[in-house]
């Protein structure tokens, strides 16, 4: 049995590809490019930081997530040459800060804290960014902590990036199940030592580096199947 179940956030507890739909009003025919895109690109520069500079006291080019999915925002415009106005932007990333969480996000933290395991959200997102995210899908009460690398300056997947969550919560790897829609996510923290579940809602294959996760299912709610 685990002590703390612990969820990456954009993307597993809420629907990042969800921006799709709104770009795809602001530009049409290019939206579901545009949303994987801005994506790969946010994520890509979590890495340049990160891998520059993975000094145990932070990285000196940090920059906070929020700052990061604007930056990529910007990018992805100029290279797929759609105009970005001010307006534009602000509407794409007020969605971004108040993201809907997948339809069962709230019934399994619920059911997860009934069954009196710990709780958790560790994330690449910075402090009020998830603050805002995590309220306004009123999951709070049912979170014991949100963890993020912003205390390490180091993205995932460093290790001091999951050790936060060791930190936070006086446990071992053992103790932990790591739940990450993100394959990526899901290879790091396997590396790191965690158990991990893969949500998988996509069908898509797994990474071809790294052991398969431990647990897989097609949506946040097979997780309770494992319990
Ligand atoms: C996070 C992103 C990477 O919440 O999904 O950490």
């Amino acid at each position: 049995m685990y002590k703390l179940i612990a969820f990456d956030a954009y993307g597993t507890l809420f629907d990042v590809y969800s921006m799709g739909q709104l770009a795809e009003e602001i530009f049409p025919g290019h939206g579901a490019a545009f949303a994987v895109m801005w994506r790969d690109r946010q994520i890509e520069y979590t890495r340049l930081v990160t891998m520059s500079d993975p000094n145990p006291a932070g990285s000196k080019h940090y920059l906070p997530f929020w700052e990061l999915t604007i930056r990529s925002l910007r990018y992805v415009c100029k290279r797929m040459q759609l105009v970005l106005t001010t307006e534009i932007e602000r509407r794409l990333m007020d969605q971004y800060a108040k993201l809907t969480a997948f339809e069962d996000s709230l019934s399994v933290l619920m059911k997860i804290k009934q069954l009196s395991m710990s709780t958790a959200i560790l994330s690449n997102g910075s402090r009020e960014m998830l603050a805002t995210v995590v309220e306004s899908n009123g999951l709070k009460p049912y979170l014991d902590k949100v963890v993020t690398v912003e205390e390490v300056k180091l993205f995932k997947t460093s290790p001091q990036s999951y050790q936060l969550l060791l930190d936070a919560f006086k446990v071992n790897k053992e103790d932990i199940l790591f739940v990450s829609s993100n394959a990526w996510d899901a290879v790091g923290a396997s590396w790191f030592g965690f158990d991990v579940f893969w949500v998988n809602r996509q069908g898509w294959p797994f990474e071809e580096i790294g052991n398969k996760p431990k647990f897989e299912g097609d949506s946040l709610s097979k997780i309770l199947e494992f319990f």
